[in-house]
């Protein structure tokens, strides 16, 4: 399975903070916010990963993560050249993808709890169509949103509804089968101009072969793309590592525990940064 993280977008709901540099930049709590979705990817086993972002941000992403060799990652970047829709990603990424399963997830997008891996893995398990993943949130409204029976199978998916059917939004994951870049490359534009997502997701739903996999209240799903949003992420985060010990999305402590990259690795990642709590902890964990 391919990977791509969709870091672009003007992020002009973050302004002044994003005037001058990319919202997956920014920092949740103590690393950039792109290594929460890369995170995500790594768990669920994908190493050739396609980052895309605005050409003004690519050189700036590249300089952070590289080519990803140090993490044992494969990571390729390209230019969404103007925000026309989470659904170009697939169109830009039909290369990478080339003809395999993809999954793609939004650059701003934080998820967390127990026994995720497990998840990802079985949502990769015999693939065919798409797998969205829902979480109950207060304001759905703001959100792709699911309607369920009481199997809880899919009925119908809603883009930012004004009247919302459930409160079951669609996270900013997504698993797909090959199918997916010719169904984005025939989309037509939607009112705002853009290739939703959503209109993807509802082309496999109509041919009976969306999944939905409830994430449970007991779970952690956050984005971070308001003022408010990225506070209160990097405030859980902060929370969580300080009462634990461990970190979330730590990139370097995930390549090891998934075996992409050694203990010598591991630690040579934490001495070059040893002046910081993080790395001093990847020094640690490689232990
Ligand atoms: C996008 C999708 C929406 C999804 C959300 C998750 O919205 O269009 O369906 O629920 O991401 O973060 P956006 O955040 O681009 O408004």
């Amino acid at each position: 399975m391919k990977g791509i993280v969709l870091a672009g977008g003007s992020g002009t709901r973050l302004y002044p903070l994003t005037k001058a540099t990319s919202k997956q930049l920014l920092p949740v709590y103590d690393k950039p916010m792109v290594y929460y979705p890369l995170s995500v990817l790594m768990l669920a086993g994908i190493r050739e990963i396609l980052i895309i972002s605005n050409p003004e941000n690519v050189p700036q992403l590249r300089a952070l993560l590289g080519d990803g060799s140090r993490l044992g990652l494969e990571l390729t970047y390209a230019e969404q050249a103007e925000p026309r829709g989470i659904a170009e990603a697939l169109v830009i990424g039909a290369d990478h993808i080339n003809g395999e399963p993809s999954a793609l997830i939004l650059g701003d997008n934080i998820f967390h709890g127990a026994g995720f891996q497990g998840i990802l893995r079985e949502a990769q398990t015999g693939l065919d169509g798409c797998v969205l993943f829902g979480y109950p949130v207060s304001d759905p409204e703001r959100y792709g949103i699911a309607e369920t029976d009481t199997d809880g199978n899919l009925l119908s998916i809603e883009e930012k509804p004004l009247r919302p059917r459930s409160n079951n939004a669609l996270t900013g994951l997504y698993f797909y089968d090959a199918e997916a870049v010719e169904i984005a490359r025939d989309l037509a534009p939607s009112a705002r101009g853009e290739l939703e997502i959503t209109d993807v997701n509802k082309h496999y739903l109509k041919n009976g072969r969306a999944k939905l996999v409830r994430l449970s209240r007991g779970f952690t799903w956050l984005d971070a793309g308001t003022h408010d949003s990225l506070l209160a992420a990097s405030q859980y985060v902060h929370v969580l590592e300080q009462r634990q010990g461990v970190r979330v999305a730590c990139l370097e402590e995930i390549a090891l525990n998934m075996g992409y990259i050694d203990e010598e690795q591991c630690h040579r990642l934490g001495v070059e940064m040893k002046n910081s709590e993080y790395g001093q902890y990847l020094m640690q964990v490689a232990q």
